[in-house]
């Protein structure tokens, strides 16, 4: 372990990366996150002795946007035999940008992964079969798991994806004409909409995500959140399909199981050690947050961590 951490090892990351701010592009292909200033960058860390570490614009909330399929894949896994999920959609990465309809027209509806939006529509199309309110349950998980009551949905970033909403309505109509979508399409879009436009902080986002790196267990609940070998899949998941088409590039450069979502955070999980949540709102052209990546890759060399 090459360093000791403290917040000032945080600061020192932040210092370092704060000159890509700038070279990146906020998503505008939702309105309402075209005005979110780009010039922030927040960090982090809880670890699973129960520490917590920050940095930045870490209490700042945005809109976690795909970050919410990783708990919308958890919500499933609480409601759903293990057969049931993974029958309507798969395991493996899809190479592909986030939104694409290519594969899913050759794959006959069954989408790669729940961490493509055809993947997690899937999901909040199965939630909307078996909750009797999907978007009320997510708020209660996610306030419990970050001790925060006030976690709430930004309706206005809801309502401007639902205006904006043609290529996830083809994705959502496409896997209905291969019977793989059950509900009604407006209806399970509106939850997942929803989902992305929680409004979460990176400290708040680094506690809810903790019980990925604890085996599935979390200080805020008596019952475990997911099973030991549940909080492993999902991690595989991330590790292989968190960050799209740049999984394997990011493999390369930071080497752990991470979520991103084009508001600019990404949740990433060192196994048995800790959650980690950046922000910075200018993406790449795949989506993900530019400085964010840079963050967690000077971090994971700092720290001397990788799962690899
Ligand atoms: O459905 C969408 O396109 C957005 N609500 C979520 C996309 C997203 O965050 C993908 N992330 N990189």
């Amino acid at each position: 372990m090459a360093t000791v951490m403290d917040n000032g090892v945080l600061e020192a990351v932040l210092a370092e990366v704060r000159p890509l701010l700038g070279r990146g592009k906020v998503a505008d292909y939702i309105p309402a996150l075209a005005s979110v200033s780009g010039n922030k960058l927040g960090i982090a860390i809880s670890t699973v002795q129960g520490e917590h570490f920050q940095a930045g614009d870490a209490d700042e909330r945005f809109s976690i946007q795909s970050i919410s399929k990783v708990l919308s894949l958890v919500v499933a896994m609480n409601h759903y035999a293990e057969e049931e999920i993974w029958q309507r959609v798969g395991k493996d990465p899809s190479g592909q940008p986030f939104n694409s309809l290519l594969q899913l027209e050759i794959e006959q509806g069954k989408p790669r992964n729940p961490f493509i939006n055809a993947g997690a529509l899937v999901v909040c199309d199965m939630l909307q079969s078996r909750l009797s309110a999907p978007r009320q349950r997510m708020l209660e998980i996610v306030r419990k798991l970050c001790a925060a009551p006030d976690i709430a949905y930004d309706s206005l970033v809801a309502r401007s994806e639902f205006e904006h909403s043609a290529r996830n309505m083809a994705i959502a109509w496409l896997m209905k004409s291969f019977g793989n979508f059950h509900n009604d399409v407006a209806t399970v879009l509106q939850n997942y909409f929803h989902y992305c436009a929680l409004k979460m902080s990176c400290a708040e986002l680094s506690r809810t995500f903790l019980f990925l790196a604890d085996g599935g267990h979390s200080v805020q609940q008596a019952t475990p959140v997911v099973t030991p070998m549940q909080a492993r899949q999902i991690n595989a998941l991330m590790a292989t399909s968190g960050m799209y088409q740049n999984a394997g590039e990011f493999a390369w450069r930071v080497g752990l199981p991470a979520k991103s979502g084009v508001g600019g955070g990404i949740v990433a999980i060192v196994p048995h050690e800790m959650a980690i949540a950046v922000w910075s709102p200018e993406l790449d052209e795949a989506g993900n947050s530019l400085a964010g990546v840079a963050v967690l890759e000077a971090l994971t060399r700092k720290l001397g961590r990788s799962v690899y």
